[in-house]
């Protein structure tokens, strides 16, 4: 029995929890751009969206994958991790731009991306 639970708990990581940090929170390089279709004020934008992302909302767990956070994530969750994660409002909109842009393209990115 003892030896049956690193197996348990191992097997649903391999599935689920090995996401690249890419593939988690994808870098705002050509291939995303060409995807979101932005502005080069707004690609500077995204950078630091991108940033306070990767750095602050990996701080305890590991970055969320930016498509696989809810619309019951953003009521239930988000107000209070961006108290937690002691976010500024301006870094909450650049955060909350980031994610909200990259979401919808992740899974062609992951495509995509060599
Ligand atoms: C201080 C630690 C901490 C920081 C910083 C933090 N989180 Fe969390 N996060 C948690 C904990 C603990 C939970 C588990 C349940 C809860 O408290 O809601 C959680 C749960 C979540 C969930 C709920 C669904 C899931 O996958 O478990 C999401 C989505 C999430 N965090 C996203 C973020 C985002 C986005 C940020 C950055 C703004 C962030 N977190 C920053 C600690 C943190």
């Amino acid at each position: 029995m003892r030896r049956l639970i690193p197996a348990v708990v191992v097997i649903p990581l391999m599935l689920f929890g090995c996401a690249t940090l890419d593939e988690r929170a994808p870098p705002v390089d050509d291939l995303f751009l060409s995807e979101a279709k932005v502005s080069a004020s707004e690609a500077a934008r995204l950078r630091e969206g991108r940033t306070i992302y990767v750095n602050f909302c990996g701080d305890c767990h590991s970055p969320r994958k930016v498509d696989n956070i809810s619309k019951g994530d953003w009521k239930e969750h988000l107000p209070k991790m961006f108290k937690k994660a002691e976010l500024y409002p301006e870094e909450i909109e650049l955060v909350t731009n980031y994610i909200k842009t990259a979401a919808p393209i992740n899974r062609t990115l992951i495509q995509k991306r060599p």
